[in-house]
């Protein structure tokens, strides 16, 4: 079925959103690839001393570097089948055992390099391959240290201006003990001299510890939320399919190292976005795990989503998140509150689940940066193809950008009944008396509808047909011998 870019927007050089029912996925402005790096792991397609006529197909090698659970999950299996269409690109996955026992000067040969972090994962390792083999990197290695930080995220996405909680750092590592002051009051604590009222929120300096509570003020009755997770992203643990549970415990942590920060009152949902390059991201919604700790599910047992249509602002975030982290598959965790929109988390490298129209976006936004990158290296013959994406520039009320919202069709179906009609001249006395009989003369045409008078009719047209038949009718007569039988056929059903 052919793509229609639905959504252009204003703001950038280039923007577009196509509408699902149940996200939002937008370009905003043309991409220029990352670093340059080649190997010499440029496979080859085609065997040359067969077919000496036949110039061999060069393919670049794109490898797939993460955990087994990572590089065999459906998400993954979608996009690489998509990405293999491309002529001039082949995959790999390097296996996790690989990964894990072979030292990398035994990994395969790469051109690009698709790795990221989870849990197990020797995140030095493929550092170590990245600095031996130079490949094209999509999501930076280095930076993937930061990720298992919130610490490092939340200064990062400080640095560049993206608005966050407020927040203070409470660190019981620290020699410095400015740096580990809690005073704690009933419905407040006070951080290293930074006071956050009730509700607040709790977060483990480890992003990769999910264990984050909110604290509720006296007035609602006090206690905490406690949030848990395990297992994949994004889905919240089922104790029960729950995501979170009450604790009347209304003193934090005395152990460990946290983040507190403001509560920011949303509507209930977070907003998740996941990037694919600077220049798109897909959005969607999903019930917060701090809410009562339901998780919602559809009839199939997946997570619910809502639609979400990022404001302008938000796609410039999406950019700047996916920029600063050097990650361009990269999702985070926004929350719309008091009119604006907040990053809470980022998780680095994540694709969406079930949506196809995900899946097509992000396989071809992938391949065509990568042979962006990679094709004048290895003289592939590549040209990028024309985009449909490309935003049309029309002059409008607003600028030179058009941003469709929505489509709105009326539609009619093809069927028609056909019209059940015949005609028939006639000049037979017996019509012209049946004519006269119902005042024909009067307004020069009669409407005969009820039994008796179609009855009529038919007597007529037995009768001439009897006449016909028995040879005694006039020859006028004779040649409507075919509509007469039809008229007959007609009134005897
Ligand atoms: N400052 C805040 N204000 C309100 N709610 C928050 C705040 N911080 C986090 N939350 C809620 O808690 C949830 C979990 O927080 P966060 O995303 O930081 O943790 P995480 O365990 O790293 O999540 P993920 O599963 O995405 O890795 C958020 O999705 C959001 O619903
Ligand atoms: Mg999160």
């Amino acid at each position: 079925m052919a793509r229609i870019p639905t959504v252009y927007i204003t703001d950038f050089d280039k923007d577009h959103l196509e509408v699902e029912p149940y996200w939002d996925s937008f370009y905003i402005f043309s991409n220029d690839a990352g670093e340059a790096s080649s190997s010499d792991g440029c496979g080859w397609l085609g065997n040359m001393e067969d077919e000496p006529d036949i110039p061999p197909v060069k393919q670049v090698v794109v490898a797939i570097c993460a955990m087994e659970k990572k590089s065999g999950s459906k998400p993954m299996k979608e996009i690489l089948t998509r990405l293999e269409e491309f002529e001039f690109i082949r995959t790999v996955i390097f296996p996790e055992e690989v990964i894990l026992k072979e030292p990398v000067e035994k990994w395969p040969l790469c051109d690009c390099l698709i790795s990221f972090h989870s849990k197990g994962f020797p995140l030095e390792k493929a550092q170590a391959y990245t600095d031996l083999r130079k490949p094209y990197i999509i999501n930076d290695l280095d930076m993937q240290y930061d990720l298992q930080d919130r610490r490092v995220v939340y200064s990062t996405l400080q640095r560049e201006g993206i608005e966050l909680p407020r927040f203070a750092i409470l660190d019981r590592d620290s020699k410095d003990p400015s740096k580990r002051e809690l005073i704690e009051g009933e419905d407040h604590v006070e951080v290293n001299g930074v006071i956050f009222n009730k509700p607040f929120v709790e977060k483990p300096v480890s992003a990769e510890d999910h264990n984050i509570y909110i604290y509720y003020p006296t007035s609602a009755g006090g206690g905490s939320q406690r949030l848990f997770r395990k297992n994949t992203r994004n889905s919240y643990v089922q104790i029960g399919s729950r995501s979170s549970v009450y604790s009347p415990e209304s003193r934090v942590r005395k152990t460990g190292s946290f983040i507190y920060e403001d509560f920011m009152p949303t509507d209930g949902t977070d907003v998740k976005v996941y990037t694919v390059g600077p220049d798109y991201a897909h959005a969607e919604a999903r019930k917060s795990p701090a809410l009562d700790g339901k998780v919602e599910r559809d009839s199939e047992g997946k997570e619910v989503r809502y639609p979400v249509i990022l404001s302008n602002a938000e796609k410039l975030i999406a950019r700047k998140v996916c920029i600063a982290f050097k990650q361009t598959v990269c999702g985070f965790d926004l929350l719309r509150a008091n009119g604006k929109s907040y990053v809470c988390d980022v998780n680095g490298f994540s694709f969406v689940k079930n949506s196809s129209k995900y899946y097509d976006d992000c396989a071809k936004i992938l391949g065509n940066m990568i042979l962006r990158e990679l094709a004048p290296t290895f003289h592939i013959p590549w040209a990028i193809p024309f985009q449909l994406d490309d935003p049309p520039i029309v002059p409008t009320t607003f600028g030179k950008m058009m941003e469709l919202r929505c489509v709105v069709a009326v539609i009619r179906h093809g069927d028609r009944t056909p019209k059940q009609k015949m005609k028939m001249e006639v000049r037979h006395p017996k019509f012209f008396a049946l004519f006269a009989k119902y005042d024909g003369y009067k307004d020069g045409h009669v409407k005969l509808k009820k039994p008796k008078q179609l009855q009529e009719v038919l007597d007529i047209a037995r009768g001439l047909l009897a006449e016909i038949e028995q040879k005694r009718a006039d020859p006028e007569t004779e040649e409507k011998k075919g509509k007469l039988e039809q008229l007959k056929s007609v009134l005897e059903m």
